[in-house]
């Protein structure tokens, strides 16, 4: 891959020439803002000049600064309270991005049926015109993916954390006029020893003989190097915290060329531990996939408590 040009450009306008520090070479994988807080949206805009897209999480709602205003004064919110300040939230982001969209995760916990995620679903995806419904990787939020797709409904199937989710997520969301977005988690699978970027290349190495209305969004990104990967692994998009953003744009926006290597450490160096790529059918019915994963019950199980963090205990 050539080398991109960013960073401090000149730019013909006209009859003048406009200097700016914005990306202008925009990478082929899309951008994505990962975060809850409209004002950061705003900010990474201007920085970068453009955001495709937008994912939230209800860890990420929680933090948001004007529900942890409300916290902080002691008011918990009731859960059709917190349901509208995700509304509003989502409401103000949506006109800041492109059209990768705001991805809005649905509360389910790990015995949420299908049919309830699919009423939330449905009401989210109203919220605004450019929404994408997150469900988790699990028997019951695929089959509320699949329910959704034959609604028309766009979904990002979360949590993923091994290529026989990924087979799952393409084999149920099979005929889906949108694009389908999985999200394999990069930093919480290096976070127990595993090379996540593994997952991400795993992933794209299976979807090659597919039919491509699955795309990979390369999410829990940690840092540049990560980022820099997605990149070169062809990722169709990737979520990216603010700050890693902002570091990413203190390197003069670098891409990755031919001879970037990606090296998976962990925090003192050493290696992570490599996932082996598997053959898996991806013309095989979905419920054939083993899709259990221990971290993908944690997540829920985290995403449920950040949610009831904010909640009021008799709500
Ligand atoms: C994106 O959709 C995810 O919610 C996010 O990337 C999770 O990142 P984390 O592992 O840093 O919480």
């Amino acid at each position: 891959m050539a080398p991109l040009v960013a960073g401090q450009v000149l730019e013909q306008k006209e009859d003048c020439f406009e200097v700016n520090n914005m990306l202008t070479n925009r990478p082929k994988t899309k951008i994505l803002v990962d975060g809850g807080d409209p004002n950061e949206t705003l900010r990474i805009k201007s920085l970068i000049g453009f955001v495709d897209g937008q994912t939230t999480n209800p860890s990420l709602i929680a933090k948001n600064p004007e529900i942890q205003r409300l916290i902080a004064s002691g008011h918990k919110l009731s859960s059709r309270e917190e349901k509208e300040e995700y509304k509003k939230i989502v409401r103000s982001i949506s006109p800041l991005v492109g059209d990768a969209g705001v991805s809005i995760e649905v509360f389910a916990d790990l015995d949420t049926p299908a049919e309830d995620m699919l009423v939330q679903g449905e009401e989210m995806f109203s919220w605004v015109p450019n929404a994408y419904v997150k469900y988790p990787c699990t028997h019951e939020g695929l089959r509320a993916a699949q329910l959704s797709v034959q609604k028309s409904i766009r979904v990002n199937i979360t949590l993923c954390f091994s290529q026989e989710q990924a087979a799952a997520v393409y084999a149920a969301t099979k005929g889906s006029k949108a694009p389908v977005y999985v999200s394999p988690f990069i930093g919480r699978l290096d976070d127990r020893g595993e090379d996540g970027m593994d997952l991400v290349r795993n992933i794209k190495k299976m979807y090659q003989h597919g039919d491509g209305h699955v795309h990979v969004l390369a999410a829990s990104i940690r840092n540049v190097n990560h980022l820099l990967c997605s990149f070169a692994l062809g990722a169709e998009l990737a979520t990216v915290p603010t700050k890693v953003l902002e570091e990413w744009a203190a390197t003069g926006f670098s891409m990755p060329d031919q001879d970037f290597r990606y090296k998976g450490v962990d925090a003192s160096g050493n290696l992570l531990k490599l996932i082996p790529y598997k053959e898996l059918d991806l013309n095989l019915p979905w419920e054939t996939f083993d899709i259990a994963h221990e971290l993908t019950t944690k997540g829920i199980q985290k995403f449920v408590a950040d949610y009831q963090s904010t909640l009021r205990r008799s709500a």
